[in-house]
């Protein structure tokens, strides 16, 4: 129409783009269990014109089958495993390191019929307990009734096998006797569930002597869920669970590996995940010049994108806001995004004129 200004077309984009596109989840394309706006049609234009994506999570708690099948309902788009990491995925590569794991996290039994030990069985962890079902096989472990926990889950054999690692695949539904659980086994012998380490606090020093390994998949202290606050994340179990350790060995620290965003070998997993996808669909040796990471949390997507060297673009719509931890001043040094945007489809715009 004469004088209305030209809709600024896309830069023309190479038949084979030399740039991709990681999006985070919660905050940016969902809010709880609904799309947020933009979140389709931003999606529909880079599939439109080819330009790959995957979708990196601090979410978890499914198998990755079952959860991009709800993402492809939820967004309206095919999602597919070979596009998506969750907290948990690099856990596969453990399931020669450890025999015996604590699976930790929801959802519980009454939310879903699979929980996070059948996702471990299924990554091909040999012998998987859940705190369910140890705490539903003994009771007595939480001194207070936990109804869930009366469900007979897994019932364990008499002996329970020491525990070598405690995975926590996502948050618990209940801190109280989870985390009361991981530490019995972290003061034990050596993993034996129901024991406590002699050797330990003798010199009023605490250490390590084989007590299991805590593999955390998610730091984050907040994360944007269905109400219009951030809820506390794994990060804030965490921090309930180092606090009880400290008070418990007089001041020791709770030796432990993170991975999640923004950790770097979850990074060079999804650089994995992403040079995979480019292969299989643009061609082989194919490399991108550029990876937009959309993300919601300067804490956990942009500090690692930057950290990774992705070009990272916060987005207005979960975690951050204006009016909390000091706002757009508050993101100095690695938290300090490429741009900040409204949502996801403006940043999907901007990626696109700006190409690789
Ligand atoms: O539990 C999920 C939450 O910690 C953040 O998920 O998708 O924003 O990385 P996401
Ligand atoms: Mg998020």
């Amino acid at each position: 129409v004469r004088g209305l200004p030209r809709r600024r077309l896309y830069s023309s984009t190479p038949s084979k783009p030399d740039y991709a596109f990681a999006f985070d989840i919660d905050g940016v394309l969902l809010r709880g269990h609904k799309a947020l706006p933009g979140a389709t049609a931003a999606l529909r234009k880079l599939a439109d014109a080819k330009v790959p994506f995957i979708l990196l999570t601090n979410g978890g708690g499914h198998h990755e089958s079952h959860r991009t099948a709800t993402l492809s309902r939820l967004l309206d788009h095919p999602i597919t495993e070979d596009m998506f990491i969750q907290s948990h995925t690099p856990f596969k590569s453990l399931t020669s390191t450890y025999r015996t794991v604590l699976a930790v996290g929801g959802p519980e039994p009454e939310e879903h019929p699979c929980d996070v030990g059948d996702v471990a069985k299924q990554y091909g962890f040999k012998n998987v307990y859940t705190p369910h079902a140890l705490l539903g096989c003994h009771p007595e472990i939480w001194p207070f009734d936990v109804p869930s926990f009366t469900h007979r889950g897994q019932v364990p054999s008499d002996f329970i096998d020491p525990v070598d690692a405690i995975l926590v695949f996502n948050d618990p539904r209940h801190w109280g006797p989870t985390l009361h659980l991981m530490i019995d086994l972290l003061l034990s012998e050596r993993g034996a569930l129901g024991t406590y380490s002699s050797s330990n606090g003798v010199n009023g020093q605490w250490q390590n002597d084989g007590q299991p390994t805590v593999w955390w998949s998610n730091n984050d202290l907040w994360w944007q869920g269905g109400y219009h606050l951030p809820r506390l994340g794994q990060g804030g179990f965490r921090a309930a669970v180092e606090g009880v350790w400290r008070q418990v060995t007089r001041g020791a620290e709770l030796k432990a590996q993170t991975i999640g965003k923004p950790f770097r070998l979850t990074y060079e997993y999804a650089e994995g995940v992403l040079n995979r996808l480019l292969e299989k669909n643009v061609g082989a040796g194919t490399r991108v010049k550029t990876v937009y990471m959309v993300g919601d949390n300067p804490r956990s997507d942009i500090e690692g994108a930057n950290a990774f060297g992705w070009c990272s673009l916060l987005v207005e719509s979960g975690v951050f806001h204006r009016g909390r931890e000091g706002g757009e001043e508050g993101l100095v040094g690695a938290l300090k995004p490429a741009r900040i945007l409204a949502g996801v489809e403006e940043a999907v715009d901007y990626g696109m004129q700006r190409g690789g």
